[in-house]
C-alpha cells in the first residue's frame, strides 16, 4: 500500500545497498529462531513496560532515527511525533530531520532521543546535543557506521557523500558534553561494542543500518550474544534492522536486548495513514509481542530469557 502512495524515487530511496543481501538476511533470519510455547502458567496477559533513558515506557518497540521522513510528506515528521506519542513509545530523532529540535519539543511529544552522525563537525554535534538536553530530550548519541556513505543499489545516497574515520577518543570527548544517557549506534561486533563502552556509551545499538551500508553483513540478532558477553552489565543493548513482527522483537529481547527500533515500517505506516499509521504499526508490533509473551508463559519483560528460544535445525 505504501508503495502505491509514494512517488517512484521516494519509494526507491527507502531501499538497500548493492545486492540487498544484508536487507534480505535481516528480515529472513528470524525463521532460524523458534519460540517455545508453554501452557501451564496461568497468565492471560503480559506486561511490556520497560525502563530506559530514565523513563518508564509502555513498549520496548521504538521508532528508529530516519533522516528522510520529509520525503514522504511535509507533515510526516510531525505525524511521526504524534503517532509515537499515541502509541506510548519512544522516538529517536535523526540529525537530518527538517524540523528543529526546539520546534519538535514544543509539540505534544513522546520521550525523544537525539541522534547525530560523527561525519558532522565536533562543535556542531556538541552544540546540538546541548540543545537537545535543554529542549528536554531524554537521551543523545551518535551513529558511527558511516565510515562509508550509505547506498541504494550501486548509487551513493545523495547528500551522504562524506566518509569518516571513527575514533573512540572522539566518542569519549562527546560523551562528556552531556549528562544524558548516551548511545552509540551501528555496532556489529563484540570488539567495537567494548571500545564504545570504554569510551563511555551507556547504550549500544546493534544495527546494520537496515542493510543500507554493508552488503553481506551479519544480522543484529546474530551479534547480540557476543556483544552481551563482551560488555556484560556495563551498558544496555538495543537493536534494529529487519524487525517486522512482535515475535521478531521477542527473539531479540530473549537474547538480552532491552528494546528494538523500527525503521521502514514506520515510513510505510506514515505514508498510508499519517500519525494513525505510525501509531498502528507500533501498537500492532507491541500487541504481537504481548501475545507471544503469554503464549510462551512470560508475564513481564524482566522474566524473558533465552529459555523461550530454540534454534531451528531444519
Ligand atoms: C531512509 C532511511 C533513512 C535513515 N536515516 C537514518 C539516520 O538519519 N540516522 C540513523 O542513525 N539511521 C538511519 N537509518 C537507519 C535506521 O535508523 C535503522 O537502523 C534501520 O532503518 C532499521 O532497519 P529497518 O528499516 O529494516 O527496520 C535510516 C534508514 C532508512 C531506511
Amino acid at each position: 500500500m505504501a508503495r502505491e502512495k509514494l512517488q517512484r524515487e521516494v519509494w526507491d530511496h527507502f531501499g538497500y545497498a548493492e545486492t540487498g543481501s544484508t536487507y534480505r538476511r535481516n528480515v529472513e533470519i528470524f525463521r532460524k529462531f523458534l519460540l517455545k510455547q508453554r501452557l501451564f502458567h496461568g497468565y492471560t496477559t503480559a506486561d511490556t513496560t520497560i525502563e530506559l533513558f530514565n523513563q518508564k515506557i509502555q513498549t520496548p518497540v521504538f521508532v528508529a532515527p530516519i533522516g528522510s521522513f520529509h520525503l514522504v510528506g511535509p507533515q510526516t515528521e510531525v505525524q511521526v511525533v504524534s503517532g509515537t506519542l499515541d502509541a506510548k513509545s519512544l522516538l529517536f530523532v535523526s540529525q537530518f530531520y527538517n524540523s528543529s529540535l526546539e520546534d519538535l519539543a514544543k509539540l505534544p511529544h513522546p520521550p525523544m532521543v537525539w541522534q547525530g552522525y560523527l561525519t558532522s563537525s565536533y562543535d556542531d554535534l556538541a552544540k546540538k546535543m546541548r540543545l537537545a538536553e535543554r529542549a528536554g530530550f531524554v537521551g543523545v548519541g551518535v551513529t558511527i557506521d558511516g565510515t562509508q556513505p550509505g547506498k541504494i543499489g550501486d548509487r551513493i545516497i545523495p547528500g551522504r557523500g562524506r566518509s569518516n574515520p571513527v575514533m573512540n577518543d572522539d566518542i569519549r570527548k562527546l560523551r562528556m558534553e552531556t549528562s544524558l544517557p548516551f548511545f552509540v549506534k551501528g555496532i556489529m561486533t563484540a570488539e567495537d561494542a567494548s571500545l564504545a563502552v570504554d569510551a563511555g556509551a551507556d547504550i549500544i545499538v546493534i544495527s546494520n543500518h537496515g542493510g543500507r551500508i554493508a552488503d553481506y553483513s551479519r544480522s543484529p540478532i546474530e551479534v547480540i550474544p557476543e556483544v552481551i558477553k563482551a560488555i556484560g552489565n556495563r551498558a544496555v543493548v538495543i537493536t534494529d534492522s529487519g524487525f517486522r513482527r512482535g515475535t521478531d522483537v521477542m527473539k531479540a529481547l530473549a537474547l538480552g536486548a532491552k528494546a528494538v527500533l523500527i525503521g521502514r515500517p514506520i515510513v510505510w505506516g506514515a505514508a498510508v495513514g499519517g500519525s494513525e499509521g505510525v501509531s498502528a504499526i507500533l501498537t500492532k508490533i507491541t500487541e504481537e509481542l504481548r501475545r507471544s509473551m503469554v503464549i510462551c508463559g512470560v508475564p513481564s519483560l524482566d522474566k524473558l530469557s533465552e529459555k523461550v528460544l530454540i534454534r531451528d535445525a531444519a
